[in-house]
């Protein structure tokens, strides 16, 4: 069972202004690659440094989750802090995440360099930033995900099998 917490940042989403279309994004995107059992753990809150951290911290120590996207708040604006409470809870830092997203994004927007996603490592949890356009979330993930499940084999986290035709991923060496 691999265990995917999904947390969006949004002042306007958690407060119903609007619905949160990314979050929803990642979980179809996920539910099409992977064929391993899941399950998921989605919240919606407000883009509070605290709030977030308190959010990743539950999901990675309690939840127990091997995988946690998070979209939105990583741009440049002031209420914008997702990075920094994801560098304030990883015990280690995954910076060519960040890097390969900003350099493929950029393919489609010139704006992608505003965004400051990041990933990173807490306990058995790796934790990656998506930004809050709902555009962005297949742009950014489908070029990182091949490296994700050997990192989390790395990590001791749980085993994830994708459909091959859909997500091919790449693990140097076979988990026996
Ligand atoms: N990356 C991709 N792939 N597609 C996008 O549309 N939008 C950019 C950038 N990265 C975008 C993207 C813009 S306009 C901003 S401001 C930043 O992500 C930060 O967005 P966020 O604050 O919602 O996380």
């Amino acid at each position: 069972m691999i265990k995917i917490g999904i947390l969006t940042m949004s002042d306007r989403a958690s407060e119903g202004i609007y619905e949160d279309l990314s979050g929803k994004a990642i979980k179809e995107l996920l539910e099409e690659w992977i064929v391993s059992q899941m399950k998921f753990d989605y919240r919606v809150i407000s883009d509070d440094f605290e709030l977030i951290k308190q959010n990743l911290i539950s999901l990675s120590d309690e939840f127990k989750a091997d995988l946690i996207i998070t979209t939105g708040g990583t741009g440049p604006a002031k209420r914008d802090v997702t990075p920094e409470a994801t560098e304030a809870v990883c015990e280690k830092m995954m910076p060519g995440f960040g890097e390969l997203m900003r350099m493929e994004s950029l393919k489609y927007v010139p704006t992608a360099i505003l965004s400051r996603q990041t990933a990173g490592i807490r306990g058995n949890s790796f934790i990656i930033n998506l930004p809050g356009n709902p555009k962005s979330i297949k742009e950014c993930l489908e070029p990182v995900f091949p490296a994700i499940p050997y990192c989390i084999d790395l990590i001791g986290g749980s085993y994830i099998q994708t459909d091959e035709n859909k997500m091919k991923v790449f693990r140097p060496k076979k988990k026996k």
